[in-house]
């Protein structure tokens, strides 16, 4: 059926009329049969931004011309080169510019922030999470928790979803943090699901889980350049995130940390090195440690230069495009998805993603029809048509539409392509 949504003319319209479509051109697009390929793998690894090469080879430039200077000459020195991302970092989570560090990468992230605000007391032991938690937040809780010599089995406490697509009312949040309150010590939730797509009120999960007396943070590897977040005001006591995906920083970018003002000089237990050190004493090369106040009090070492350097690129553009403007294409581009999905595929796919836009990011979850073995012919399809999206074990597969590329245009291809599969063309 041909309705106005599903034709080029609409596409085409509303692309026209999107005042960021320049950004586009922004980027390298991978090509399919010599065509750029249908992109929505951003919420994996972002695009590559053409100004990131620039930036990486001013790095190399600066090392072969200057070798041990460059820590020290010029803007983009390397002894201050991590304090170049800092501010807009800090416009993109909502922070405070002292609140944020770009450092380590997510996991490692987590470690520290764990070994400071995990402190559990005779009361206090438990961390909560959302069941389904990405694996590697689950391996670090659960490996910090037999750190300290607490099992797991009696210390892990795993939130199950009460939505039938797997997805959390905030009633079912605010009845696990109530129900366990006087036995938690942290609660670390997702700023948006990765394998749902679903987005959550940070905000209240904070207050909640400060109310039941419980330290709160956030794991924003799926939020970060995806959803607008407020971090300084949601009251959260830390975040981590990581920057190749919505950051489009490149593989295995160099990573975020947040850490509330309120505990910019905290006395907690921290793992220390000396990149963390105040940087007044930093180099007197003395036994003891001052932490920096801030979020870069918790650097270890000093940074990756070269993982950082393509960061720069990328916060260049949300500078650029805005976090609001990036959210209202963001909103069309997904609606015009869930619409055309709606309308043209409803027989074959079923979205998982809560449908309200406040609930979501870019990214819908999809399930196919007759299960994980037509899942997986359909995603083959795609990608022999050239439309990316990426699969999640044991049936989902994930179509993120990134509005600093994506345009309504690629939309309307994976409709079509769905549509090609289904009636067999
Ligand atoms: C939600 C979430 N948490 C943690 C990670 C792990 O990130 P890293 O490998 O950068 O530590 C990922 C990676 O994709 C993720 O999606």
């Amino acid at each position: 059926m041909t309705t106005a949504l599903f034709t080029d003319e609409f596409a085409t319209a509303r692309d026209a009329a999107d005042p960021l479509r320049h950004f586009r051109d922004e980027f390298l697009l991978p090509l399919h049969a010599g065509t750029p390929q249908v992109y929505f793998v951003g919420n994996s690894l972002g695009l590559q931004p053409k100004g990131a090469r620039a930036f990486v080879e001013e790095v190399l430039d600066k090392w072969a011309s200057e070798a041990v200077e460059g820590h020290f000459t010029g803007q983009s020195q390397w002894m201050t080169y991590h304090e170049l991302v800092r501010d807009p970092l800090a416009n993109v989570v909502g922070a405070h510019a002292h609140e944020v560090v770009a450092m380590n990468t997510l996991t490692v992230n987590l470690h520290l922030m764990l070994v400071s605000f995990y402190q559990p007391t005779i009361e206090r032991t438990a961390i909560l999470v959302e069941a389904g938690s990405f694996p590697s937040d689950r391996y670090a809780v659960e490996s910090q928790l037999k750190y300290r010599g607490l099992p797991p089995h009696l210390t892990l406490i795993e939130v199950e979803p009460d939505e039938p697509d797997g997805t959390f009312s905030m009633q079912k949040i605010a009845h696990a943090i109530g129900e366990h309150g006087p036995k938690l010590a942290l609660i670390l939730w997702p700023g948006v699901q990765y394998r749902t797509g679903q987005a959550f009120d940070l905000k209240e999960i904070a207050r909640l889980g400060h109310a039941a007396g419980a330290i709160v943070g956030f794991d924003l590897a799926h939020a970060i350049g995806n959803v607008p977040l407020q971090l300084h005001d949601s009251g959260a006591d830390f975040a981590v995130w990581c920057h190749y995906k919505y950051l489009n920083s490149g593989p295995g970018a160099v990573a975020g940390c947040f850490v509330h003002e309120r505990h910019a000089r905290s006395a907690r237990p921290r793992f220390a090195g000396w990149w963390g050190n105040d940087k007044a004493e930093r180099f007197k090369m003395g036994p003891e440690f001052h932490p920096a106040p801030g979020a870069e009090g918790w650097q270890l070492s000093n940074p990756p230069i070269l993982g950082l350097a393509p960061l720069r690129a990328s916060l260049d553009q949300f500078e650029r495009a805005t976090v609001p403007a990036l959210r209202a294409k963001s909103e069309a581009l997904t609606g015009y998805l869930e619409a055309l999905i709606s309308e043209q595929l409803s027989d074959v796919l079923h979205i998982v993603t809560p449908r309200e836009p406040l609930r979501r990011g870019c990214q819908l979850s999809i399930r196919v029809a007759g299960g994980r073995e037509r899942g997986r012919a359909l995603f083959e399809h795609l990608a022999s048509r050239g439309v990316l999206g990426d699969w999640r074990e044991p049936d989902v597969i994930r179509i993120s539409p990134v509005p600093m590329y994506n345009t309504h245009a690629d939309v309307l291809r994976f409709v079509r392509a769905v549509a090609g599969w289904r009636d067999g063309d």
